[in-house]
């Protein structure tokens, strides 16, 4: 049994070519990879490599990890500048048994020497947001989840490993140097191929203060579905994070178990994700919070076609 999952749409003609990968017997490894490159080169996603949108200084830095669940090897990048595919180089970092974590110039230097494709990732669209968003910001204040998305995926091959990655440009806007979940281990990816793997999407500040992809592993160790696990601990964090402080950021999450069952939960509406498990095709569905719930369904036909057309309308100064 083979099976992925994805945070958001976007992550659709990446899983459909990884998902035959697995068909042909490929680990769950290099399905994570392909899948999540595809999204990277893609540019037209905002939020996630080539074309994702910059900091503050109007800098593309992008975060990046990647786990192995049945070696606990881990990798991951934070604050990359300028390289094509930052997922691939997380994965290459999980080969070693230290120096796992790389961030910036250090990580920058580490690619360069293992010849990782090297790239401009701020785009000219990128650049007109900025802009745009500059003149906005005069008008009215910065939300701190305006614009963002990561891809998170967890892959279950025939032979039973399960493997998480993610891959991100961060918080539009975001201070140089900020880094959120995604190349935190247990914050937004973890995997175990004795139970299941999680990764996360939303506010990388509230989703690291869960350890939320971790503690979605541990619940299904503990015997809970994928999708109670996802549930209770989304529910759980959100709880927390209002009672202590009156809000909560954003929280999306996405798991599967060894059976390749899945889970989702969320507090936001429309959140997308997709799954593809052998003997079927690939799925996108919707989720959105119903009371202490997320109602699931599949995407409708509309839905799916305004997606692309939305994503690559023109964008004018
Ligand atoms: N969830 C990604 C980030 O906050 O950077």
């Amino acid at each position: 049994m083979w099976a992925m999952i994805a945070t958001w749409r976007m992550a659709l003609e990446g899983v459909s070519e990884a998902g035959k990968l697995l068909q042909e017997g490929k680990s769950s490894g290099e399905a994570i990879e392909h899948a999540i490159r595809c999204v990277e080169d893609f540019p037209y996603y905002k939020s996630v490599g080539y074309g994702g949108l910059p900091n503050e200084e109007m800098v593309v830095e992008l975060d990046a990890g990647y786990m192995d669940g049945s070696t606990m090897a881990m990798g991951a990048v934070a604050g990359i500048k300028d390289f094509a595919n930052p997922i691939s180089i997380a994965k290459d970092l999980s080969k070693d048994t230290v120096n796992c974590v790389l961030v910036a110039e250090g990580a920058e230097k580490y690619a360069s020497k293992k010849g990782f494709e090297r790239k401009t990732m701020l785009t000219d669209r990128a650049k007109i947001h900025y802009r745009k968003r500059i003149k906005l910001l005069k008008e009215e204040e910065l939300k701190p989840y305006d614009g963002h998305d990561t891809v998170g995926e967890v892959a279950l091959d025939s032979q039973g490993k399960i493997v998480a990655g993610t891959s991100t440009s961060g918080l539009f806007m975001k201070k140089a140097g900020r880094i959120g979940d995604s190349p935190i281990v247990g914050g937004g990816f973890y995997a175990d191929s004795e139970v299941g793997g999680a990764t996360a999407t939303g506010l990388g500040e509230d989703l690291m203060k869960g350890c939320i992809s971790y503690e979605i592993v541990r619940k299904m160790k503990e015997g809970l579905s994928p999708q109670e696990a996802c549930q209770k601990t989304v529910n759980e964090l959100d709880a927390k994070l209002k009672k202590s402080r009156g809000f909560a950021g954003d929280l999306s999450v996405v798991a599967i178990d060894k059976d390749g069952n899945f889970g989702c939960a969320t507090n936001i509406k429309n959140f997308s994700f997709v799954v593809y498990r052998q003997g079927e095709e690939p799925i996108v569905y919707l989720a959105n919070p119903v009371g202490n719930q997320t109602e699931i369904y599949p995407a409708s036909q509309e839905w799916m076609d305004n997606y692309m057309k939305e994503r690559i309308v023109p964008i004018e100064e």
